[in-house]
């Protein structure tokens, strides 16, 4: 028997002020996003925003349902806009940000496991790396260089 360390690499910004121009102008995108988030369930605002490689940004927030189960996540919400809008096109980065009713969150908030599993489905298809920002609504960033960073030991299609 031995053991194996499956390990992830975070950049940790203090604060938002601290990201190049670029990253902060994504980051705002997202923050704007906040507003188009349909969550009188939860309270839970996300947003998500991705830098393509034909300079365009896009935004999504998540949708949810009296139906629970029918939620649709942020992440996915902009995932399937690309998509739907430029099949062809590369994701640069995607930030991430969130607001909640019940608190100011001083830490980022990560994608849940299927919005891990779908974002890193499209890093793999692209074939570049996706870098990620995750932000709460207030305080520090992380970042990641690669959406595998976010699904360490992650199932792909490599074996089927
Ligand atoms: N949510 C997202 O939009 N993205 C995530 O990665 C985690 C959760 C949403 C779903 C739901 O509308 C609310 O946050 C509370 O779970």
């Amino acid at each position: 028997m031995k053991k194996i360390t499956v390990g992830t690499e975070i950049s940790v910004f203090e604060n938002i002020d601290e990201l190049n121009t670029s990253d902060k102008a994504l980051m705002n995108a997202a923050t704007e996003a906040l507003e188009k988030s349909y969550s009188p369930y939860s309270g839970f605002k996300v947003a998500a925003s991705v830098l393509l490689d034909n300079g365009e940004i896009l935004s999504g927030a998540n949708q949810e349902n009296a139906a629970f189960s029918l939620c649709l996540c942020a992440e996915m919400v902009v995932l399937s806009t690309v998509s739907s809008k430029y099949p062809n096109a590369k994701i640069k980065k995607m930030a991430v940000t969130i607001k909640s009713k019940r608190q100011v969150l001083d830490m980022p908030i990560s994608p849940c496991g299927a919005c891990r599993q779908t974002i890193l489905e499209f890093e793999l298809r692209q074939e570049e790396n996706m870098k990620i920002l995750l932000k709460g609504e207030v305080g520090a960033v992380y970042e990641m260089e690669s959406a595998q960073s976010l699904l360490p030991l992650s199932f792909d299609g490599s074996k089927l």
